[in-house]
This record gives C-alpha cells, structure tokens and sequence, in this order.
C-alpha cells in the first residue's frame, strides 16, 4: 500500500510517500524565513506560500520514492489542530487528490503524527511497547498522553496557558535571539551557567498533570528588567546566556516533573518524546536520567527532521488507521483548528 500524505498545518509545506509503515520520502519546505521577519506566523502568508509551493512538494515527494501518483492508494491529510486557512492548502489538495485517482482518504491529527514521528524508524517500531506515556511538546501544544494500543489515547495532563515551545520562542524573544527561538535559546543555555539566576518551577505545589509556562515567562520578564535597569542597558551575552540556561534548567525540570509523576501514576515504564521541543538536548539528557534511575526508557525521533513538522509522521499514523480500514469520506475531511487528542 502505497500512503501520500500532506501536512500544512502551520509554517511548514510538507508531502511524503510511505509503502506500509515504511517511509520513502519526506520533503519539507520551510517558511520560517518569511514569518521570523514578523516575529510570528501569519496565517495569510502561509496559507499564500502552502498554495505556491504544494504542488512542487509533492512531485519532490513522488519522486524521490520513485512512486507514481497513479500508483498512490491512500491520500491522508492533516485535519488539525492547526491554523484553520493554512491547513485547508493541505486538506484542499488531498481531497482533489483523491477525487481524481478515486482513491479513499484519512484526515490526520498533527498531534497524532508527533507520537507517532517515532515510529517512522522501522527499529523502532519493533522496539516500542505498548502501554507507553507520549511527552509532546510543541510550539502549540504540552500534552501527557497514555496510549494503550495504536490509536488509542487518554489524555492526562495538558497546558493550562502558554505551550512550552512557546515559553521557548517568548523568552528567546525577550533575549533579542529572534523567532522563532527556541533552539537558538538552547545554543546559548549551553554556554551558560543554569544556577546563575533562581526562577521558579511551576505547579510543584499542586497534584496532576498539566502544565504551565506563564508565571515562568513573567519571572524571566521580571529578571530582565531587573538586571537591565528597566531597559536602560542592554544585556551581556553573558547574562543572555545565563538567562537562557536558568530558564531552560527550570522549563526542563517542570516537563521532567510532570512526566514522572505519570510514570508513578500508571506505572507505564515507555516513554516517547514528540514535537519540535523534542529537539531540546537537555530535555532529552534530563527525561532519559530521570526514566533511567526508575527503570523506565525514554524514546524520541532518531532524525532531527522528524522533530519538527512533517508529513512522514501523517504517513506513519494514516498506515495504522488504514490497517483498520478507518477511511473517510471526501466531504467529511475539513480543518479542524481546535482537534484535541483524545
Ligand atoms: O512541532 P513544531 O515544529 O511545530 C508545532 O507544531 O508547533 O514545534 C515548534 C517549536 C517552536 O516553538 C520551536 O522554538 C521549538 O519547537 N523548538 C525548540 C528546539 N527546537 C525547536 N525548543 C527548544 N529547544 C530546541 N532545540
Ligand atoms: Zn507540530
């Protein structure tokens, strides 16, 4: 079986072909130079830049798979969660798709498809075990997911206000290291010393598992104000790079935190790593440590490219569900913005 799948769900074009759970290309056109210009994504912009590009994304697909479009037995899109008028580029076009070759089609959820990012390595898939607890962090998103079996999720834990990739992107913004910002930040945590300024870990006080980056956020606003005299000066790069290791020491130890008290709850020893924030190297180091000394192991996408958004992953995911003949109808594939995980 051959799987085309599409993802526009935020600044990145992507199209990948997969044969069964085997993926063969992943092509991703990135618009981060258009949107960092503006400190954000603009969703006019990108639904502009999905439409120019999809179509050569796809071919570029296509052919470095060495598959037709006529050979193509499943189109699966991304459905949400997303920016509404960039996912429709995505969505639009594999509806086409599939009218044209009459062939059946899966809408995907993007928040699926970072679970299952680790599961494009064919390894890996033998590997991982189910029951498994997903960390997904991403610049929308901070969710704890049980998953029991392919497909099934329970949620149990979810951001109370901004996503920790977001925290990532605002406080690199605060430091002047442009957006989006995260991995720059990370860079410069790693020259930096994580003692240097105390900043408080959140919801350490409260049970459950959810999260929440905001107080953190305003702390780090705080701490600039303080050290700059109220923007009298400017910072150091030696401040940037101490700022920036507190911050990230305090943001890892708040998604360690929480993780391992699901790993306590449920008594689920697998952990998998999803999300652009996945790419985070002290997260990592931290998670795998802290799973290690609980005899629990920690997973996370071996290629950087499977970190960030892709279609592979919308590949991977449309496999599973297609083993389980879950098709949809054309007309009832449409964006859905706000699409939660379970
Ligand atoms: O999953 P993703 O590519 O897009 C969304 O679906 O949101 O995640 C993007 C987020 C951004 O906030 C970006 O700053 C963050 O992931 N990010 C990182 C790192 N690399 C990307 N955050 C921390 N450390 C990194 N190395
Ligand atoms: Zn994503």
């Amino acid at each position: 079986m051959y799987i085309l799948a599409i993802d526009t769900s935020c600044d990145d074009t992507s199209a990948a072909v997969s044969q069964d759970a085997h993926v063969l290309s992943n092509i991703i056109s990135s618009q981060v130079e258009l949107h960092s210009e503006f400190g954000g994504v603009m969703p006019d912009v990108a639904r502009r830049e999905h439409k120019a590009r999809i179509d050569e994304v796809i071919q570029k697909a296509l052919k470095q798979a060495g598959v037709t479009i006529e050979q193509i037995d499943v189109f699966a899109v991304t459905k949400g969660p997303g920016l509404a008028i960039a996912l429709g580029v995505g969505i639009d076009k594999a509806k086409e798709l599939a009218i044209e070759y009459s062939k059946p089609i899966i809408g995907v959820n993007h928040m699926e498809g970072h679970i299952y990012s680790n599961f494009v390595e064919p390894s890996r898939t033998e590997e991982i075990a189910f029951p498994l607890l997903a960390l997904l962090v991403s610049g929308g998103h901070t969710e704890l997911v049980l998953m029991k079996d392919h497909g099934q999720y329970q949620l149990l834990g979810q951001k109370l206000d901004d996503a920790a990739g977001e925290a990532f992107d605002k406080v690199a913004r605060m430091l002047g290291l442009g957006y989006p910002g995260g991995a720059v930040l990370a860079q410069m945590a790693e020259e930096g010393d994580e003692n240097a300024y105390k900043l408080p870990v959140p919801l350490t006080l409260q049970k459950g598992l959810d999260f929440s980056f905001s107080g953190l956020k305003t702390a780090v606003v705080r701490l600039v104000s303080e050290i700059t005299s109220q923007g009298a000066r400017s910072l150091t790069k030696k401040e940037v790079q101490d700022i920036a290791a507190s911050f990230q020491r305090v943001t890892v130890k708040h998604l360690v935190n929480q993780t391992m008290r699901a790993v306590e709850q449920t008594g689920v020893q697998q952990v998998l790593l999803g999300g652009g924030v996945s790419a985070n190297l002290a997260l990592r180091k931290e998670l795998r440590s802290a799973l290690k000394a609980v005899n629990s192991k920690l997973y996370f996408p071996i290629n950087p490219k499977l970190c960030m958004d892709n279609a592979a992953m919308i590949a991977e995911v449309a496999y599973y569900k297609a083993m389980k003949n879950e098709f949809n109808d054309v007309s009832s594939v449409e964006r859905a913005p706000g699409l939660r995980i379970a």
